[in-house]
């Protein structure tokens, strides 16, 4: 088993199907404590240094809420602009200083691998929150928990899984780190729907067709989105040279209620890492899915908050001593009806 305590958390590499069962069970776990039902002050006294150096609102606030749900203070940077970092500082000096202030530290910075790189200066555990075009493995391990819930409704498992994954696919980080982990299970097809130009990179497909899975891709919707889930990604403009060369992507593959009958079965879960653009140019997931049941991507963010509650939890070494620092919610509170 791998050992989790004082571990960085960089990448889905790291993951064997018994680690990935331990993170998906202590998820579980922190469901009453984020339900208000009861709290949990193991991590009191606790520091998490919550460094985002890249636009976040769920990772970002679902670390901080997940470290606060376990007691622990969070203290913030946001924006190079505002670290020294702009002051031209090494990731390595800035991990040096950071890791002397905090028990663990959670980053998200725009170049690939950057995230690991600074982990290489920290001397407490540094929990992977994106870095770049490269990986986003907690938003996978989410994404892993949210499926294996939401087919359990179907008897489902991750076994036997079959998924389209659909937008921008070369640049989406999430879609990476989630066909990593799912080259672990057995018997996965998968369905990579993008525009030419934007595919998955070869590395990643062949994670899953050299673990022996279905890999189809394609530049059309019809006919391919047959599929216990479909997981829809943004055109991550960010990752462009230009917003006119992003542009030229938008719009492709916009999925709605009318495509959603036409095209899936009656039960599809839709998916997304969110944000989703929902501007008229972009709107790849329409908000006339909203009323659908099967659109999860609400529950999936707040599946970030127990599955980050759990990786801290395992990084500090206190995941067996949870029931031990409960106590009651004293407050009004309509989350635990
Ligand atoms: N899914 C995700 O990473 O969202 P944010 O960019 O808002 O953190």
């Amino acid at each position: 088993m791998m050992k989790f305590q004082g571990s960085h958390i960089l990448s889905v590499s790291q993951f064997d199907r018994e680690a990935i069962a331990k993170i998906l069970q202590v998820s579980a776990q922190m469901a009453p404590y984020a339900s208000r039902q009861k709290r949990c002050n193991v991590l009191e006294g606790a520091i998490l240094s919550n460094l985002f150096f890249e636009p976040s609102t769920r990772t970002r606030v679902s670390f901080g809420t997940a470290f606060n749900l376990l007691g622990g203070f969070v203290r913030e940077t946001v924006g190079q602009e505002n670290s020294s970092l702009s002051k031209g500082e090494s990731l390595f000096d800035t991990a040096q200083v950071i890791s002397g202030y905090s028990d663990v530290i959670a980053m998200r910075h725009p170049k690939m691998h950057s995230v690991g790189e600074f982990a290489q200066g920290s001397t407490v555990p540094v929990i992977n929150g994106g870095d770049g075009a490269n990986e986003h493995p907690t938003q996978a391990l989410l994404d892993l928990f949210t499926i294996q819930s939401e087919m359990m409704h179907y008897n489902k498992g991750l076994d036997d899984l079959n998924i389209v994954l659909m937008g921008d696919l070369k640049h989406g980080r999430t879609v990476h780190s989630l066909s990593k982990l799912l080259s672990l299970y057995n018997n996965i097809k998968v369905t990579m729907v993008s525009p030419n130009a934007l595919q998955m990179p070869d590395s990643v497909i062949s994670t899953l067709s050299d673990a022996g899975h279905e890999v189809i891709i394609t530049d059309k919707m019809a006919g391919n989105l047959q599929a216990d889930v479909i997981y829809q990604t943004r055109i991550q403009q960010e990752r462009f040279a230009s917003k006119d060369e992003a542009d030229l992507y938008r719009g492709h593959f916009s999925l709605n209620k009318s495509v959603y009958q036409q095209y899936c079965k009656d039960n599809t879960v839709i998916m997304h890492p969110l944000p989703r653009d929902s501007r008229p140019e972009a709107n790849e997931l329409d908000a006339d899915l909203n009323e659908l049941d099967n659109l999860a991507i609400f529950r999936q963010a707040q599946n970030g908050v127990l599955v980050r509650m759990a990786l801290f939890a395992l990084t500090l070494g206190v995941e067996d001593q949870l029931t031990q620092y409960e106590m009651p919610v004293n407050w009004y509170t309509n989350k635990n009806g």
